[in-house]
């Protein structure tokens, strides 16, 4: 276990300190380690993750158990990760804190003692320790100050409930291919494979529990893909036709893509500025038995790469702060800063404008994000209506949103949808 817990200080270290994205780096962690078994793999995984997801709570606990900085910056990375296992893992205690003693002596044997009091005693005075960690948000919610500030001044009562759902395990959720098969007969063939799942949407099935996609039948064949149930709504919301021409605009890794064209035979073009991530639009349309016509461009520099036929639909789902998707990524609570924001509205601007000059007149056009902020979202939208007059926001319905505005909770992440409209 010392093996995995350093390998896991090591990640959290190299995005705290580094600003590295959580999956790159866990990524080129594993390749590494080729001879690790899939459970040790699954192991730092969730150490990794786990104790980002919580690093403001570990953190506030870790300043009042140690009595002068750490100077030894790995170590100070070795104890965050062991005290999210003493608190959330059910890792037996004194396992944990041997390993952690040995980790510690692997990299510094002149601190192996103190890493041994300080958790010792987090172990005896727990309660005391998390209630005093508690007092200040940041302790208490495990996000930014300037994070829980913002969500209070937009959702007030809310709040609470938003930063809550963010520190769950995200759902499995499956989105069934409706060309292949209905959801009943895919509930079906999951029982047959001795899965659970109930219906949340209507292409959206969640699992009782996450399981490998290998282990989904018919996974390979295209029957089904996975999709938050958030990202579902986009297929439905941009009102798709046989015939039709759409452009999804920045469509990798494909999900909104496949799913639009899962519903009407649609002739979908697919553009993303980023080559390789484009390269998954093609893998997962071919798993599927789809086609589209795959683009690598920039959406706000149209001229580059389109032919002059205006598009009768056009999803946006634009690159933004994905402050919705923090349980799938808990790095972003601590990359993100409150000054990003108008960066992200700024370029989403860009995009959409460019955007609506190759809309028909009385096509729609989707703005989507998966943000929580309403600098992006509905300030964006409010700005591009006072520039466009040829634009009307159309109302959407969907289950729980405020103004198109989902919230994270336990059946979706956090998503915006905005429904443009061209008019005379
Ligand atoms: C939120 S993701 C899209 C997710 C995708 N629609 C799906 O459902 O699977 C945003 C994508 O926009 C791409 N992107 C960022 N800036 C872009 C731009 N200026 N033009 C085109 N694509 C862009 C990114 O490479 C990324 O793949």
């Amino acid at each position: 276990m010392h093996n995995i817990q350093i390998a896991a200080a090591q990640i959290v270290q190299q995005v705290l300190v580094d600003g590295r994205n959580l999956n790159q780096v866990l990524d080129e962690s594993l390749r590494r380690k080729s001879v690790w078994t899939p459970a040790q793999r699954a192991a730092l995984q969730d150490l990794s993750y786990g104790t980002l997801r919580f690093y403001g709570q570990l953190r506030a606990v870790l300043s009042l158990l140690l009595h002068k900085p750490m100077l030894d910056q790995r170590i100070y990375y070795v104890l965050l990760v062991a005290l999210y296992q003493l608190q959330y893992s059910k890792a037996a205690q004194h396992a944990v804190v041997d390993h952690a003693v040995r980790s510690a002596q692997m990299l510094n044997t002149k601190i192996s003692g103190l890493v041994n009091a300080i958790l010792r005693n987090f172990l005896r005075r727990r309660d005391a320790l998390l209630e005093q960690a508690a007092l200040h948000a940041e302790g208490k919610y495990s996000y930014p100050q300037w994070w829980i500030d913002e969500l209070q001044a937009q959702y007030g009562d809310r709040t609470a409930a938003v930063l809550e759902a963010g520190n769950l395990h995200p759902p499995m959720t499956l989105r069934v291919n409706q060309r292949r098969g209905t959801t009943t007969d895919y509930l079906a063939l999951l029982k047959l494979s001795d899965l659970s799942a109930r219906l949340i949407a209507p292409d959206a099935l969640q699992l009782d529990k996450p399981v490998p996609v290998d282990k989904l039948p018919g996974f390979f064949a295209g029957q089904v893909s996975v999709q938050d149930a958030g990202a579902q709504y986009a297929a439905r919301l941009l009102d798709v036709r046989d015939g039709l021409r759409v452009l999804d605009a920045c469509a990798a890794p494909g999900g909104k893509t496949a799913h639009i064209l899962e519903r009407a035979a649609v002739q979908m073009t697919a553009v993303d500025k980023d080559e390789k991530r484009l390269a998954r639009v093609s893998a997962n349309l071919q798993r599927l038995g789809l086609s589209a016509h795959l683009v690598v461009g920039d959406a706000a520099e149209p001229q580059d790469w389109w032919d002059g036929e205006v598009f009768d639909r056009i999803l946006a789902d634009v690159p933004c702060s994905a402050t919705g998707v923090v349980r799938r990524h808990p790095d972003i609570k601590w990359l993100r800063r409150s000054t990003d924001m108008a960066g992200f509205a700024a370029q989403q601007m860009d995009i959409l404008q460019a955007l609506w000059r190759l809309l028909a007149q009385d096509g729609k056009l989707l703005y989507a994000t998966c943000s929580v902020f309403h600098q992006e979202n509905e300030q964006v939208v409010a700005a591009f209506l006072a520039l466009q007059p040829d634009a009307r926001r159309l109302p959407i319905a969907l289950p729980d949103d405020i103004n198109g505005q989902l919230l994270p909770n336990d059946q979706h992440d956090g998503f915006f949808y905005a429904l443009l409209q061209k008019v005379a």
